[in-house]
């Protein structure tokens, strides 16, 4: 695996720490990387309510997209009980779809697990036949 990928996969597991997770106790980091090198991380919030919880790939890309980046290479994403890496945490549905907005179907999805073994995607194998604006 190349450096930048071992970096963003690091940054990923760094960020479970921050994730706020009173709720689930599943914590989620993600590592967001733009095409000009850029790194935007994020985690997941949860919420008493559960509806408002945001997961964290969006929590980075929204970041990023709010600082005026639109284009990303690659993302990483780790997740586990109580803030400890375990198995790959691939993106949900809703996570998926706000890819898609923004990244082309090549973007490389990271997902690292705890025994070392890293879950590569692109989002094109993870959400074929996307909706887009193309459909409106
Ligand atoms: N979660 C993420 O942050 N990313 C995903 O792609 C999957 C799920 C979060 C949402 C919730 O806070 C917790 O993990 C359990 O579902």
């Amino acid at each position: 695996m190349k450096e930048t990928e071992a970096k963003l996969c690091r940054l990923a597991e760094d960020m479970l720490k921050r994730s706020y997770a009173p709720y689930s106790h599943f914590h989620v980091g993600a590592a967001l990387m733009t095409k000009s090198g850029r790194i935007y991380t994020g985690c997941n919030i949860e919420n008493a309510a559960f509806g408002p919880s945001v997961c964290a790939e969006r929590t980075a890309i929204f970041k990023a997209v709010s600082e005026g980046e639109r284009d990303f290479a690659l993302i990483a994403i780790a997740g586990g009980r109580d803030g400890v890496m375990g198995e790959a945490c691939p993106p949900c549905g809703v996570c998926r779809q706000v890819m898609a907005e923004f990244c082309s179907p090549d973007l490389v999805i990271l997902c690292p697990s705890a025994g070392g073994e890293v879950k590569r995607f692109t989002l094109g194998e993870l959400l074929p036949e996307s909706f887009g604006e193309g459909n409106l």
